[in-house]
């Protein structure tokens, strides 16, 4: 398809974000260019999200804004891909924008299935039929061929990518519907990871971030060997040019502690964990699914900060979740005081259909009410980091610096001229100083001036760069 024009848009998690990369990479091998404007491309791919209501409504008024287009140019072919495509299927055909329908596990065949549409192939649909049963051993092969192929270092973060090492999930929260639309958890062969780890650093990759819903249940037998998380940590550590390791997401039940001690003694594996709590009632853990306690939780916690020492860690919660009594809430408060994140991430929870708990349990939290504890649990963490962080103002730490910043208010330039830039330490704090773009992908060396809740502001330091 030479000259063909495509425009991605992506919506939803790293998951999300690595796929669309790869299929990007992909069509620029099948002959097409990618565009920055919908109604300048031949072809328009949408990458979905289902994991709440509100990521399916931005996609349709996406649909909708390309509805129009289509109107002057009824050529155009949309492709719909990702969680919402899987969990949809078909019926997202009766959609009048919609011409393609394409599941995570199917993304290899896009190229074609666009070309063919340009040619005027009319509608198509390719999703896998029984989410929960694992493809076959050659889809398996095809999907972890397609991600060698075509992985690539031209991240939108320079000298970072990010390394699928499983897909799908088992673990089932009785709120999530990524187990129906990203199918029965599968880890990938370590030496197929590892192989692509080493092509990424001899590109100039810098930081690796290994991704997974549940992460820290890779598992995968090799004859006498089974390899787990920290064995891949260990053998990534091994690569030279690779700098900083990191992976996302943990879950709590089943973690293993050889991972933190692989956190503690690898020098590259940086000490960050992403571990939700979801909720710290014990009942609410429960009706969720979710495998374990609020004391089991911190106790996990606890060790982590025994074993590893100074570690940051991060949080999500679901607030509002069916049953949700104002007792419960307060005992998440408890857990977030206890906790000492980060930073957390909150979310309102949202019935999504097909889950259990959409199924057996009413939606009884009222809006107003989800909202309330959505920014007060975020207002207790603010004051919590806003004490914990004044303890960094003075000290040096470094950075992988990421590029400019791209908040307008933050972009302010300094006398010399230099722009704001942003990077992050080991520990994933956001660090925000002022210094020459050609800094972007680099490791370097600042002193923090400032601390916010979310954010440390620092100066470049003269003896480093
Ligand atoms: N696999 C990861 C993250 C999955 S989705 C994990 O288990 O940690 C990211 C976050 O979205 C979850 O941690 C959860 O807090 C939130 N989430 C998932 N389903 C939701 C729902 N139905 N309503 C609101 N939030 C939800
Ligand atoms: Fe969803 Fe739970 Fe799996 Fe995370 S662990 S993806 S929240 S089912
Ligand atoms: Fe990710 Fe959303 Fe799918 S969170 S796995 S893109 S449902």
């Amino acid at each position: 398809m030479v000259g063909k024009k495509v425009h991605i848009t992506c919506f939803g998690c790293q998951m999300n974000k690595l796929d669309s990369s790869l299929v990007a990479s992909a069509l620029k091998e099948a002959g097409f260019e990618t565009t920055g404007s919908a109604a300048d491309a031949d072809a328009v791919l949408i990458n979905t999200c289902s994991v709440r209501a509100h990521a399916e409504e931005r996609v349709c008024s996406h649909l909708g804004h390309l509805k129009h287009i289509r109107k002057t140019r009824p050529d155009i072919v949309v492709a719909v891909m990702g969680c919402m495509a899987q969990r949809l299927g078909r019926r997202l055909l009766a959609h009048d924008a919609v011409d393609i329908v394409v599941g995570p596990g199917q993304i290899p065949k896009i190229p074609k299935m666009i070309a063919d549409a340009i040619e005027g192939g009319g509608e198509q649909v390719a999703v896998s039929e029984k989410i929960r049963t694992a493809g076959s051993e050659s889809e398996t092969r095809m999907l972890d061929d397609f991600e060698t192929a075509f992985d690539s270092d031209e991240n939108h973060i320079k000298s970072q990518a990010f390394v699928r090492v499983m897909r799908g999930c088992n673990s089932f929260c009785t709120y999530c519907v990524v187990p129906y639309v990203r199918g029965p958890e599968i880890s990938r062969r370590p030496d197929a990871i590892m192989e692509q780890i080493r092509k990424l650093a001899d590109g100039g990759i810098k930081q690796i971030t290994l991704l997974g819903q549940t992460v820290n249940s890779y598992k995968y037998a090799a004859g006498d060997k089974t390899y787990y998380l920290a064995d891949l940590l260990e053998m990534a550590n091994g690569i030279e040019a690779v700098k900083w390791i990191r992976f996302i997401t943990s879950h709590p039940g089943k973690f293993d502690d050889s991972i933190l001690h692989a956190m503690a003694g690898l020098d590259k594996v940086c000490p960050y964990l992403h571990i939700p709590a979801q909720s710290g009632s014990d009942r609410i853990l429960k009706a969720m699914n979710r495998g374990y306690t609020a004391s089991e939780y911190l106790d996990l916690l606890a060790r982590t900060r025994r074993i590893v020492g100074d570690v940051a860690i991060a949080g999500d919660f679901i607030v509002g979740f069916p049953g949700e009594e104002p007792e419960d809430f307060q005992a998440t408060v408890r857990l977030v005081e206890q906790a000492c994140y980060k930073n957390i991430f909150v979310f309102k929870y949202s019935p999504r259909p097909g889950t259990h708990a959409v199924d057996k349990l009413d939606d009884s939290v009222p809006y107003d009410v989800k909202q309330e504890r959505n920014r007060d649990l975020l207002e207790i963490q603010n004051r919590i980091a806003a004490d914990y962080n004044k303890r960094f103002v003075g000290r040096e730490v470094d950075v992988l610096v990421e590029g400019p910043s791209k908040k307008p208010h933050l972009n302010r330039a300094d006398n010399e001229n230099n722009p704001q830039l942003v990077g992050r330490t080991a520990t994933d704090y956001i660090v925000v100083f002022n210094g020459p773009k050609s800094l972007a992908g680099t490791f370097t060396r600042v002193r923090i001036t400032k601390a916010t809740p979310l954010t440390l502001f620092a100066k470049l330091d003269g003896s480093s760069q």
